[in-house]
């Protein structure tokens, strides 16, 4: 498609109260202007970022995440201490110059929209006009721009600092996507003035600018819910959890059963393969692969494969683990591990290992792979019977038809068919109670 896509990523987000970057922020595992770019990229191979506070860190981090299509993105630095605001941002080092772009249609993206996607912004792109403003309407309008419509076209876009009573009752507002023919910034941008309350050279004012000179400008009435603009900390946890509503529902229309999905978080890029099932509290991340299985209750996920496997429920599966034809119950966490046709029923920590077919490990289980140095891995083969309470102290190599006697500190290596028990001999001292406490007098 022959359209360039500028994308405002230069403000302080001074309202996030942060030193991390405003667009930078995370909303589902994945950063605000990570979501911006992706959808740019669906419809243009000419995207321009504009970028000045914290600069260096937001490009290096666009840098790093989009490799692959870094030929299609360029950045610039905004000139903010001489020309700050939305319409500064447009401009290369002077009024005279905007920023240089490959087509002759430019759709202008706030950064801070994480939820737009590649069919909402299209629709202003079919408007064959000179200058097409997204909109909607919104019960409590607070923060945004109000928007001023006349014979269906758009005269002037109010900014809220600049608004008296009557303009803050207006609830059309200007959703934060523009496009504009790159002659009309061409010639309005020169005019832009910084004649309001924040003393800023306001994108908004190109709008009025144009209107009075008679061009038309085509309002193009966009879905709210895909437009928030984030500036806040309230405002980012409302966009996630539309974003998480967007997931869950596209999750259970692939056929997945969510139990209270208002309570399950995911991220964009959980994979659901087969039946599966989620129950309550539920929390996913990362490149989670589930495939036919059963999550339960309050359990966590992160960034790992669970293939006909039952979890939890307050089960925690940390950062790459492949589980497959499995069961792991309550309190029991996991890491790094490979565990294959075994049970874990309850209360184990099972990090660095492999655990083979058949094996079952008994409530209390330590894998102790840390020796305050470096991280050691188990190994444990098939139909090992590893009693409760046992400690494998790794780096150790469990060879397949093993019996671990409860309550063993595993040291050494066990071969195929041993015993292994490492407990000391019981002794029952008769009375010996009674040398410590009186007899129970009332009894
Ligand atoms: C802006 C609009 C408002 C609209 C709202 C929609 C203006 C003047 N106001 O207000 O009409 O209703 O978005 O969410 O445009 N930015 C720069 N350089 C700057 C200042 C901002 O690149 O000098 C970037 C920011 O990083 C941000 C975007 O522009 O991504 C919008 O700026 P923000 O401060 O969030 O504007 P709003 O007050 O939300
Ligand atoms: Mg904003």
């Amino acid at each position: 498609m022959s359209v360039s896509v500028v994308i405002l990523a230069a403000g302080a987000g001074t309202r996030m109260k942060s030193t991390l970057p405003k667009v930078l922020h995370k909303i589902c595992g994945k950063e605000m202007l990570f979501y911006s770019i992706q959808e740019a990229l669906k419809i243009s191979d000419d995207i321009h970022i504009i970028l000045f506070f914290e600069h260096k860190r937001i490009q290096d981090y666009v840098q790093n995440t989009f490799k692959n299509q870094l030929k299609h993105i360029h950045f610039h630095i905004q000139n903010h201490s001489k020309y700050p605001g939305t319409g500064g941002a447009l401009i290369k080092d002077d009024l005279q110059n905007p920023i240089p772009t490959k087509y002759e249609q430019i759709l202008i993206l706030n950064g801070d929209m994480p939820l737009i996607t590649k069919e909402q912004i299209e629709q202003l792109i079919v408007h064959k006009t000179l200058i097409a403003i997204g909109i909607f309407e919104i019960s409590n309008p607070n923060g945004y721009g109000r928007v001023i419509i006349k014979d269906n076209q758009v005269k002037q876009i109010i900014e809220e600092k600049d608004a008296n009573i009557d303009i803050k009752s207006i609830k059309t507002v200007n959703a934060g996507v523009y496009l504009f023919e790159k002659k009309v910034l061409q010639s309005y941008l020169p005019k832009v003035k910084n004649h309001n309350a924040q003393k800023e050279y306001y994108l908004t004012d190109l709008i009025q600018l144009a209107a009075n000179d008679g061009i038309g400008i085509t309002p193009v009435f966009v879905d709210r819910e895909n437009f928030i603009g984030v500036n806040s900390k309230l405002e980012l946890s409302i966009a996630q959890d539309l974003m998480l509503d967007r997931l869950r529902t596209r999750a259970m229309q692939q056929g997945v059963i969510i139990h209270l999905p208002h309570t399950v978080y995911l991220e964009s890029d959980v994979i659901f393969e087969g039946e599966c099932e989620i129950e309550q509290g539920v929390f996913i991340n990362g490149e989670t692969k589930i495939i036919n299985s059963h999550i339960k209750a309050h359990s966590v996920i992160e960034n790992s494969t669970i293939k006909n496997s039952k979890i939890g429920p307050m089960a925690h599966v940390r950062t790459n683990c492949y589980i497959d034809d499995t069961h792991i119950g309550n309190f029991v966490e996991l890491k790094a591990s490979e565990l294959r046709g075994v049970k874990a029923g309850h209360l184990s920590y099972l990090g660095d290992c492999a655990i083979d077919k058949g094996s079952n490990v008994g409530a209390g289980v330590i894998t102790c792979n840390y020796d305050g140095k470096t991280k050691h891995r188990t190994i444990i083969g098939k139909n090992v019977f590893i009693g409760s309470d046992s400690q494998l102290i790794a780096p150790i190599q469990i060879q397949s038809n093993v019996l671990i006697g409860s309550g063993t500190t595993v040291t050494k290596n066990a071969k195929e068919g041993d015993l292994v028990i490492s407990r000391t001999k019981q002794e029952n001292k008769t009375g010996g109670f009674y040398r410590f406490f009186k007899p129970n007098q009332s009894k």
